[in-house]
């Protein structure tokens, strides 16, 4: 997947949050099990800090705006299980900001492994300070008007929206997508597809944004939605591809093909798990020792078993699964399993 154009987004202020690129791995065992296409891993779960995923890539942007802006605290919102959630608090505890999570009971889940084990765990080691609110509740609102009240204090504070999916926040996907591109042509792989969840959005809308700047096939991104239904996604995605598409550059334009989203794998709605997604967590811990999360990884790559077993992706080509980790939320799906 060569491409004759650079990604450069040196301009925009950015915290390093990652040292390196992510590995991508060759799943030999579970390729040959399936005896298909070829199946690969970008290691994005290994992002390091605060217990790993993928989301540290937004925030290398979202908390360097924040820092430009001489935030000292920073609020952001999602569900009570949120990775993004205790990623921001881990993020921010490192800056010496002063963190809020805004976090709703969306999930109808009122058990203890679910409302005090995993990530909300960790929110409160790292510091944070968690509003808990019912399911029906406007997180978003609710963090501005607590925003407001901050200000009033005198303090400087930086609200992120669900999933860091700001425009800013999925350039950290396109350039993740520069990063998967000159790693293919330095393994010397095409890759046919690139398979990711898509919860608010914003790594999809990263990655077509990336994949237009670069000059190459946006459509190469299929993603599996967890959150909402398929064709709200899919205006909502095709948005923030968008946004993001002209804050690297104001001539950039995403077409409609370019979202391609698949609504089969989410089941009855946000994390409920579904039978495919345990099958797929158990498959791939138990043939390459790689562990994926009940609510996005979970689900995505059962789509892309499915698209294996079904002959969609057929043997000979090489298809990428975006590993984003999330695996705190494991430790609160124990009863799932
Ligand atoms: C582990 C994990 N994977 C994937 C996603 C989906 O990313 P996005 O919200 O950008 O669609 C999330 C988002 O919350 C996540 O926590």
């Amino acid at each position: 997947m060569p491409s004759s154009r650079q990604l450069d987004l040196s301009h925009f202020p950015r915290r390093t949050l990652l040292e390196n690129p992510t590995p991508i791995q060759h799943l030999a065992r579970l390729s040959a099990h399936l005896g298909g296409a070829n199946l690969y891993v970008k290691r994005d779960d290994l992002i390091g800090l605060g217990g790993g995923g993928s989301k540290l890539r937004k925030l290398e942007f979202l908390l360097g705006e924040a820092c430009e802006l001489g935030a000292d605290t920073i609020i952001t919102v999602g569900a009570r299980q949120s990775n993004h959630a205790r990623l921001t608090a881990a993020v921010a505890a490192r800056a010496g900001l002063a963190c809020e999570l805004v976090l709703t009971r969306a999930v109808p889940r009122f058990d203890s492994d679910y409302t005090d084990n995993g990530n909300i765990l960790l929110d409160d080691l790292f510091g944070a300070r968690v509003h808990d609110l019912p399911g029906t509740a406007n997180a978003l609102e609710f963090a501005e008007q607590r925003a407001d009240e901050l200000r009033a204090q005198g303090r400087n504070v930086y609200v992120c929206p669900l999933g860091g999916s700001s425009a800013v926040g999925c350039l950290g996907y396109a350039d993740c997508a520069a990063e998967i591109v000159a790693q293919a042509d330095a393994q010397g792989i095409a890759f046919d597809r690139i398979v990711v969840p898509n919860g608010s959005g914003g790594m999809q809308a990263g990655l077509v944004a990336g994949f237009i700047a670069l000059g190459l096939d946006p459509s190469i991104v299929a993603a599996h939605t967890v959150l909402a239904q398929a064709e709200p996604m899919r205006t909502t995605t095709l948005d923030k591809a968008n946004q993001t598409a002209q804050l690297i550059d104001a001539n950039l334009h995403v077409e409609s093909s370019a979202i391609v989203i698949d609504e089969t794998q989410r089941g009855p709605g946000y994390g409920i798990p579904t039978d495919s997604m345990r099958e797929a967590v158990r498959l791939m811990a138990s043939m390459e020792g790689l562990l994926l999360d009940p609510v996005y990884g979970g689900k995505a790559f059962a789509g892309l078993l499915h698209s294996v077993r079904s002959g969609e992706y057929v043997a000979g080509q090489n298809i990428l699964f975006v590993m984003t980790g999330g695996l705190p939320g494991l430790f609160a799906y124990r009863s799932a399993f």
